[in-house]
């Protein structure tokens, strides 16, 4: 070991979260919870939508989630037999869809790095919700590989793709992604993604005061007309590594407004019950909403919890299962799946699992007691996806 290895603190104390102990009803004959989709949990949430983490690694380096000096060459990510396989997924899967899960969205890391991912989604397309309809099947990358395989995960049944983008200028771009990865590269997988008919895209671009908000305008004026819906998401506190502080958060309502004072909006309904995003449209020269000019979001996890509507459940690259995305530990599935569980079992576990919940950090959040300087043992959002 090397004079600077020696020296080197590198704080871990989060990266392999502590599973917690299964529900002991789970494991208690007779105590089977019926999987017909009526699943709730405490506070009267079902379970809507799954979001399966493919990979623990990625080939960016965006602050706000895997800063450098922490996600560097020695960072021990996950080993190959760890993580769980396109059959281990598709298996717990179909026990989450039993419950009534419509929507499957695949995220890492960065996905498209997990080899032979259009497997995976071949697998997943396959399935069918409890009243015999396909999956709502979707993915968010980076966008750095979709020119190359945005065609073959169209072809294995991905219907749609969120890309992340937070901003066009290519000075920006770089120095927020940390690679120096150009903006151009980005655009070319999105124009694949759309020539694939991975639609309808969405884009979603992370907004941090004094980085890249005079990107919000040029981003409007791009994505506005183009048939796809950018977003803009508040910068969270997620993960214990990116030294989040208020002050770099730019609330959604001052995005609106800028955007504004250039381009009317219009706020539309929400489409669907616990939509992460508040929708707006953008006005036509009458003053009414135009759906041929399209629509934005604000995704306000920060100024305006959505926790009430949360129906997203999360399985960490080597199967925990998280009940948010600010959860310190995870249930550990993947062992329950490796000791010989059966599909009822497994269902029987989730169902607990999911009954249990009681989770509404974001909610919580503005009632915290301030910071204590005691270390954060939260998940990575790099961990279990974003
Ligand atoms: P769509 O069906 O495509 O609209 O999916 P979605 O609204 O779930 O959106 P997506 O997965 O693209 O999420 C966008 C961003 O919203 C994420 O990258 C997170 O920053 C944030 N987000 C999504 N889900 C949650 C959540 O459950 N809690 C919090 N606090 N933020 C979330
Ligand atoms: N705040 C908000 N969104 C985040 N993401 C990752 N880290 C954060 C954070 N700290 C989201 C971004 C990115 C996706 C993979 O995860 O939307 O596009
Ligand atoms: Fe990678 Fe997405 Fe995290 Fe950026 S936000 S480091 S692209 S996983
Ligand atoms: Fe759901 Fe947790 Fe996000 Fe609230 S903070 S919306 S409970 S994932």
């Amino acid at each position: 070991m090397t004079e600077s290895h020696t020296h080197r603190v590198i704080p871990l104390q989060d990266l392999r979260p502590l599973s917690l102990p299964l529900p002991v009803a789970a494991q208690q004959p007779g105590q089977r919870i019926s999987a017909n989709g009526l699943l709730a949990d405490t506070r009267a949430r079902a379970l809507h939508d799954l979001r399966i983490s493919v990979t623990d690694r990625c080939n960016f380096r965006c602050n706000y989630c895997m800063p450098k000096e922490i996600f560097g060459t020695d960072y021990p990510y996950l080993r190959h037999a760890d993580l769980l396989s396109f059959e281990e997924i598709t298996r717990l899967a179909r026990q989450f869809i039993a419950h009534g899960v419509q929507k499957i969205r695949l995220t890492g890391g960065e996905p498209l790095l997990r080899k032979h991912l259009e497997q995976l989604v071949e697998q997943l397309a396959a399935l069918r919700t409890l009243d015999g309809q396909p999956l709502d099947i979707t993915l968010t990358t980076n966008g750095s590989l979709l020119a190359r395989k945005a065609a073959a995960l169209k072809a294995a049944g991905l219907q749609r793709v969120t890309v992340s983008l937070d901003g066009l200028d290519d000075a920006v771009f770089r120095a927020m992604n940390d690679v120096d990865f150009p903006v151009a590269d980005v655009l070319a997988g999105i124009d694949a993604a759309r020539a694939a008919g991975l639609g309808p895209i969405k884009i979603n671009m992370v907004v941090k005061r004094g980085t890249n908000e005079q990107e919000i305008l040029p981003m409007a004026r791009r994505f506005r007309a183009s048939g796809m819906v950018l977003r803009f998401i508040e910068y969270m506190d997620v993960g214990a590594t990116n030294g989040w502080r208020m002050n770099e958060v730019m609330p959604s309502s001052e995005v609106v407004q800028q955007i504004q004072t250039e381009l009317p909006l219009i706020p539309l309904q929400a489409s669907q019950p616990g939509e992460t995003a508040q929708r707006w449209g953008y006005a036509g020269a009458d003053g009414q909403y135009d759906p041929g000019l399209g629509e934005i979001g604000v995704i306000s996890s920060v100024t305006q919890a959505f926790c009430h509507s949360c129906n997203r459940a999360r399985l960490s690259t080597e199967g925990q299962l998280y009940l948010c995305l600010f959860a310190e530990k995870g249930y550990d599935l993947r062992q329950l799946l490796r000791s010989g569980a059966s599909d009822a079992d497994l269902a029987n576990a989730i169902g607990h699992i999911w009954q249990g919940r009681s989770d509404r950090y974001s909610e919580l959040r503005s009632a915290l007691a301030p910071d204590t300087g005691a270390p954060i043992k939260r998940v990575e959002m790099s961990y279990i996806g974003g």
